[in-house]
């Protein structure tokens, strides 16, 4: 039985070791739907080319049919014996339809042509699941932005104070980045949509078969253009494997963000009982397993994907048995991301800030001294001077363990007073406090209420039409 794919120039059975190495089923048997769907597309060509007549063909097409019905049901199941996914089912094919019927059906494709279109259809139909688990996502943090309202927090570069910032800025942050990936998900599709059955082992088949067709009944579009193209290229499979790895960065980015807020020092964010863990030892612990998770996944991502280039890298120009490798790495990955998205949109949903914390620390670590300089500069000063003015208060306030707002109308009027006009000086108080600094970042893109609220908007409305 082990010759029952190419019997005829082997004298004997493949030896143990062989088998053992060779043997794909334990991955690749998630792809036996698409492959009966494959094969029933095939057996219509088959019958359009002539190749199978009508009682044939409908023969053939009760027989994919209860070999479905079996597969469905598990009764019928890979052997040890069965090389790969294509092998069991043809030994299932043959069982009921008998070896005159279903021996026909092997005519005018390959292992080679099949594995290469079942792993897209395989591929383009998790996308879907993806983008549409990864919009969930974009949709729960988008729903974090429209409550944290007008809510001022401290913005960071290099982890120090910058400029106090809105809650709904550094939330919304997260969302483009993610609906870039969903973006890329859809024009990767487009990309993929060429169908590479009837390509045969690499230069075609000689039967007459109409690759178009089966590509349309299989949801493709069209045919791939060139058939050693179409049965030994992965690098669609590689750019889908590099969307995934980018998700799981950018969950990644996020769940550093919530890891860091849920300390106690920051205690910027509560994550909700059902999405945290406790400690066996310590009563006292709740810990952000969900984030912690979703951020040592994005690890694994990245491997499968330079995993996969690596085993791409230096193929020679037609089908080799390196390319079975490229199935595990995305199954992986869509695995992977099919179960961190929805946990890790359950804690995003339901995760409550701390408003009054983010609002009083967000002036703080003198994050208002920006807003010093950029006064000084509308009441004349030039940059270079405003810069240091606004250091010098910086140093002042510093110096007596106060903040900016501390320092009195006696303490501006000084310290400004080769620039701005005395009587002028304290007025530089209406620009310290949060609420104002983040009102006057109103330019397109900025963190202003106006504009974050546009922001929100847009977002939303790219959701909905992904
Ligand atoms: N199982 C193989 C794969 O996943 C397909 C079979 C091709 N085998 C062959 N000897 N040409 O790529």
């Amino acid at each position: 039985e082990h010759l029952a794919l190419w019997g005829g120039r082997f004298s004997s059975g493949p030896s143990a070791a062989l088998a053992k190495l060779s043997k794909s089923t334990q991955f690749d048997w998630r792809l036996a739907d698409d492959d009966i769907a494959g094969s029933r597309a095939h057996a219509r060509a088959l019958g359009r080319a002539g190749l199978l007549n009508g009682e044939e063909l409908n023969r053939m097409e009760q027989a994919l049919d209860e070999l479905q019905r079996q597969v469905d049901s598990g009764e019928f199941e890979p052997r040890e014996d069965d090389e790969d996914e294509a092998t069991a089912l043809e030994r299932g094919l043959l069982a009921i339809a008998g070896d005159e019927l279903g021996g026909k059906l092997r005519a005018g494709r390959s292992r080679n042509d099949q594995i290469a279109t079942l792993i897209r259809m395989w591929l383009r139909r998790h996308a879907r699941v993806i983008a549409n688990l990864v919009l969930d996502t974009c949709d729960a943090i988008i729903d974090q932005a429209k409550r944290a309202g007008n809510t001022v927090m401290p913005g960071r570069t290099h982890m120090q104070h910058a400029q106090p910032v809105l809650l709904a800025h550094q939330l919304m942050a997260h969302v483009w980045p993610l609906l870039r990936d969903v973006q890329r998900l859809v024009d990767w599709d487009a990309r993929i949509n060429y169908s590479p059955y009837g390509a045969g082992a690499l230069a075609g088949n000689t039967l007459g078969l109409s690759p178009m067709s089966v590509a349309q009944e299989l949801g493709f579009a069209n045919v791939t253009a060139n058939s050693i193209d179409g049965t030994s290229s992965r690098d669609l499979v590689a750019e889908f494997s590099f969307v995934a790895a980018m998700i799981g960065v950018d969950l990644s980015r996020l769940s550093e963000e919530i890891i860091i807020w849920n300390s106690q020092e920051f205690s910027f964010v509560k994550l909700d009982d059902a999405y945290s863990t406790g400690s066996s030892i310590m009563p006292q612990k709740k810990n952000p397993d969900i984030a912690e998770l979703t951020r040592g996944k994005a690890g694994r991502l990245i491997g499968d994907l330079t995993g996969l280039l690596a085993t791409l890298k230096g193929l020679p120009t037609a089908y080799a048995r390196d390319l079975q490798e490229d199935k595990e790495a995305v199954f992986d990955q869509v695995d992977t991301l099919e179960v961190v998205l929805p946990a890790f949109t359950g804690m995003v949903a339901t995760m409550v800030f701390q408003t009054e914390r983010l609002e009083q620390e967000a002036p703080t670590g003198f994050a208002l001294a920006t807003d010093i300089a950029e006064w000084l500069v509308k009441n004349g000063v030039p940059f270079r001077h405003a810069h240091e003015l606004s250091g010098a208060c910086v140093k002042l306030a510093e110096g007596r363990g106060q903040e900016l707002w501390d320092l009195t109308d006696e303490d501006f009027v000084e310290t400004f007073q080769e620039f701005v006009a005395p009587e002028l000086a304290p007025e530089v108080r209406g620009v310290l406090s949060a609420a104002g600094s983040v009102s006057s970042r109103n330019g397109k893109g900025g963190t202003a209420p106006l504009r974050v609220r546009e922001q929100i908007v847009a977002a939303k409305s790219e959701t909905e039409a992904l």
